[in-house]
């Protein structure tokens, strides 16, 4: 389906379940997944939801099931890449007592739990061959075996599933089974990458910005008009989810703030390429920016120079002001809320790491949040307590930045 993004007008029934889950867009694949999503709601097909990491395939599942005739049964939404493989059968299909060490009684899986309902699949392609098996077994018949009993069990469930993985290259690779993928997938529905978004990347910028602010009492970011351009020509490979996580970045060190390009940059992976392309392609407003845009430039340089020297067997750690890497960011050790943290992620799905290795100088961005913190400290007296307040972290995470910056 090809739409024109000045003549497409989605219908009401999208605009109200885009609201409804808080999706946020207006780019036609965006649009036309979602459309394509509720057509096949209530129809009780497989659907196989594909897309890049932190595209959004989340809010998926979550439309098929409220927009179907189970809306009123359970929805269980199992992560297979998060549960070990010894236990996913048992997690899923339930096991009975004494079927191993440590089932010390019977025990129902999501789905017998969910009979009735939706099971949406997330990362299906995470799932061990065994359990491929049993899962195919369970969607063409809908009988299923509980770990240790012979009993055959019935269920009447809908399967929705999610992968970033290239499925294709998995069946080819043998990781998984292709009479599944065919099973799953009777319906896929791809959710575009955040680069192919047009303005929507602005418009969840300023909505992640908004969001923020709103929640930690900060004074808003505004958003200069070079910064939203390098968002739209910037990759984003870890999509929407990357997206919010520098946002958030952004609009807790820069508070209050008009975002420039330059201030960006340093939050971005692989900025460096990003600094090269801004010099030729956009104006200087004044000479302070120009400055500290040239001096972003050098660090980035510098810290190229010494990795290659160190490659070389020279020391790179030879001038003063040596840092050791930076780690993760205050602000996201105690996220319970909706931050990404990439470390979690497995390596392959991970975003490059800001450009900061060992040997380098330190960050633009690391020095401000040593600045951020020394400063909230001088204001309250060294009290700690008020300055974690202060800087909405929690008092072990000041304690351990204060350390780590030698700040005490
Ligand atoms: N269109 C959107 N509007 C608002 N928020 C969005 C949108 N798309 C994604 N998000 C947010 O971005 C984050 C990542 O989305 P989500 O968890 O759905 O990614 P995913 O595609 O499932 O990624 P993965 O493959 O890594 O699991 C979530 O916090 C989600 O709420
Ligand atoms: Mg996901």
């Amino acid at each position: 389906m090809t739409i024109s993004e000045s003549t497409y007008r989605p219908s009401a029934e999208v605009l109200q379940a885009k609201q409804r889950f808080g999706i946020v867009g207006n780019a036609p694949a965006l649009i036309a997944a979602v459309e394509r999503t509720m057509r096949v709601a209530p129809i009780d097909l497989s659907v196989l939801i594909t897309g890049e990491s932190g595209a959004g395939k989340e809010f998926f599942p979550q439309i098929i099931h409220a927009y179907s005739a189970r809306k009123h049964a359970k929805y269980i939404a199992v992560n297979c890449g998060a549960i070990p493989e010894g236990t996913i059968d048992s997690e899923l299909f339930g096991h009975e007592k004494g079927s191993f060490t440590g089932a010390v009684a019977s025990r129902k899986g999501y789905f017998e739990e969910a009979d009735g309902g939706t099971i949406f699949l997330d990362e299906v392609a995470e799932l061990p061959l065994t359990t491929q098996a049993r899962l195919l077994r369970v969607l063409e018949s809908g009988e299923f075996l509980k770990v240790g009993s012979s009993t055959v069990q019935k269920t009447n469930i809908r399967v929705v599933a999610a992968t970033n993985v290239d499925m294709v290259r998995a069946v080819e690779e043998g990781r998984f089974r292709e009479d599944l993928f065919y099973r799953l997938s009777t319906v896929q529905i791809t959710i575009p990458p955040l680069r192919e978004r047009g303005g929507d990347i602005a418009l969840l910028a300023r909505k992640f910005a908004t969001d923020f602010a709103e929640r930690w009492h900060l004074p808003a970011i505004t958003l200069g008009d070079d910064a939203r351009m390098l968002m739209q020509r910037y990759r984003w490979p870890g999509n929407v989810r990357q997206l919010k996580n520098v946002i958030e970045q952004v609009a807790l060190f820069e508070a209050g703030s008009t975002i420039t390009a330059d201030h960006l940059r340093t939050y971005l992976p692989d900025y460096i390429t990003q600094t090269a392309t801004a010099l030729t392609t956009r104006p200087v407003h004044d000479y302070e920016q120009e400055r500290e845009m040239w001096l972003n430039l050098i660090l980035q340089l510098q810290s190229r120079i010494d990795r290659l020297e160190q490659q070389m067997g020279k020391p790179a750690d030879h001038r003063p002001g040596f840092l050791p890497a930076p780690k993760r960011l205050a602000s996201f050790d105690d996220a319970d809320d909706g931050f990404t943290d990439y470390s979690e992620a497995p390596a392959t799905e991970r975003p490059a790491a800001p450009a900061a290795p060992a040997d380098s100088q330190p960050t633009t961005l690391e020095s401000r949040e040593r600045q951020a913190i020394a400063e909230a400290l001088a204001r309250n007296g060294g009290r700690r307590k008020e300055s974690a307040e202060e800087l909405n972290i929690s008092l072990r995470t000041l304690y351990r930045k204060i350390k780590e910056y030698g700040l005490e």
